[in-house]
């Protein structure tokens, strides 16, 4: 029978991440676009374990984190004062109501549902008083590492290291599973660390060793447990998690080019066939449909794109949903809540914010629209400017479908151009326009003959003037300099 229904987790999180040196809890950082502190519980709700945290530092943030993400099933403790993985242990005794206690430390976001439920199935099977995780590690400076004799298996965290375990590379990873009657009888047994003047969760190990109780240690890859203790170890943990989405994703027939330089959020999730472009970010909440391609430099977030759409490269598109086949830049920017239909076309330098863009419109260049709602098969002419916002409001510009809008318009909200009118390219266009009208506005254009050659002739007067004038400034200056040159000569 898993034991899974006779355990209950408890994850160490109090800790003060110092090695971090930004006074943030670590546990709070993302990894590939969720916190730290998320992972293991996420893999506990999966195992239908039940979890105890252990929190301290920053207590609020950590719980509101979890709150947030309406993780289930977490209860809380407290460790006010920081002295060590054993001594957090302590805080969680009131929960301990199962027979096994797994423990885990809250840095590792790499572990798998497989590997906990491995530990577990293999601590039954062999009716072990402790089963811990461990790996061998390239380089293993910094962990505690896992000392086997024939008869005694001991963790020596790396501060206690002699020279001959200093070179061990089996390491701890920090996953414990003890069983409560163990964990009762040894908790307060631990000793403070003469070094560091810490208690020392894995000197549990060590007693129930001595205690001749069967202890046994699983040997895991490295990289499922690798645990996080400074920045550079954040960063090498993120480039695990991101191969791992990206060998998924490239499984199921998606192509990245250059894909150590690109961003994936553990939740993006992108169609067959696809193509994504080199440098690109794909962070949290996005969806990429079938057959799209999204071009180097660009930036997704949280947006959905349809089947088959061309996002072109330094796009940047953020709470926003786009429709099938459109094509979106190159440097186009959907700033927020914009909806974009089928086969639309946004071109280069196009901002659109908070609007609607129907099937088949097009805005190809230098374009800013802002609370629009925009209808079907219209065009936007190059240079086109909603003004929606006089200072204290914002307004809404309407434009129906198959209007034509000329170039450079800028358009003055609240406004509304009915269906298949036109304005013409230049215009400020103040009034409603009505359906199948033409809107002009702009100053009416003057011609007046032959003043081009009075231009030129006064153009040519001038210069010849300045010219003389530009001379004598030439020559003063000249003489200015000798003068200057004299004088530092005679000083
Ligand atoms: C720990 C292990 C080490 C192991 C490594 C694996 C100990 C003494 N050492 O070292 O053998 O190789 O993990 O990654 O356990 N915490 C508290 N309260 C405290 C101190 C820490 O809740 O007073 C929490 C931290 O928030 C963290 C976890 O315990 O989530 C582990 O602490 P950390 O300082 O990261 O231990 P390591 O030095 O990595
Ligand atoms: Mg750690």
């Amino acid at each position: 029978m898993p034991l899974n229904k006779n355990t209950l987790a408890v994850v160490l999180a109090a800790g003060k991440s110092t090695r971090f040196n930004t006074k943030k809890c670590k546990l709070l950082y993302t990894v590939c676009g969720q916190p730290m502190i998320l992972y293991p519980l996420k893999v506990l709700n999966q195992l239908k374990i039940d979890s105890t945290l252990i929190i301290g530092y920053q207590a609020d943030k950590i719980k509101q984190t979890i709150k947030n993400a309406r993780i289930k099933n977490v209860s809380f403790a407290i460790q006010e004062e920081q002295l060590g993985t054993g001594h957090a242990v302590r805080f969680s005794k009131n929960y301990w109501n199962k027979e096994n206690i797994l423990i885990l430390n809250g840095d590792s976001p790499l572990l798998k549902k497989d590997i906990i439920q491995n530990l577990l199935n293999m601590h039954a099977d062999k009716k072990a008083d402790v089963t811990f995780l461990s790996a061998h590690a390239l380089n293993p400076f910094g962990y505690g590492r896992v000392i086997k004799t024939d008869t005694k298996i001991e963790i020596v965290e790396d501060k206690d290291c002699n020279e001959d375990q200093k070179f061990t590379t089996l390491i701890n990873a920090g996953v414990y599973l003890f069983t409560k009657k163990f964990l009762e009888k040894n908790i307060d047994l631990i000793k403070k660390s003469s070094k560091s003047g810490e208690f020392y969760i894995t000197d549990l190990v060590n007693l129930a060793s001595s205690q001749n109780l069967k202890v046994q240690t699983i040997p895991v890859a490295y990289d499922d447990i690798r645990g996080v203790n400074t920045l550079e170890e954040l960063w090498a943990v993120e480039q695990v998690k991101r191969s791992e989405l990206m060998k998924y994703w490239m499984l199921k027939g998606v192509r990245f080019d250059l894909a150590q330089s690109i961003h994936l959020d553990y939740d993006v999730e992108i169609g067959t066939g696809s193509f994504i472009g080199a440098g690109t970010l794909l962070l949290k909440g996005t969806k990429i449909g079938k057959n799209c391609n999204v071009s180097a430099l660009s930036i997704i977030e949280d947006s959905i794109i349809g089947d088959n759409s061309n996002i072109r490269s330094h796009s940047i598109i953020q709470q926003s949903k786009i429709g099938e086949n459109s094509i979106i830049g190159p440097f186009a920017r959907l700033r927020k809540d914009v909806i974009i239909g089928d086969n639309v076309e946004v071109g280069n330098f196009v901002e659109i914010k908070n609007s609607k863009i129907d099937n088949g419109t097009k805005l190809k260049h230098l374009s800013y629209i802002g609370d629009s709602k925009i209808g079907k098969s219209v065009n936007i002419g190059a240079g086109t400017i909603t003004c929606n916002y006089d200072g204290f409001e914002k307004h809404e510009t309407t434009i129906e479908d198959g209007v034509f809008v000329g170039s450079n318009n800028t358009i003055i909200a609240p406004i509304k151009i009915s269906s298949e009118a036109y304005t013409a390219g230049g215009s400020t266009i103040t009034k409603d326009v009505p359906s199948k009208s033409l809107a002009i506005a702009r100053a009416k254009q003057e011609n007046k003959r032959d003043y081009a050659s009075k231009i030129k002739k006064n153009n040519t007067k001038s210069k010849t003037k300045k010219t003389s004038k530009n001379q004598n400034n030439l020559t003063l200056n000249f003489i200015g300099a000798v003068k200057d040159k004299e004088s530092e000569r005679v000083l």
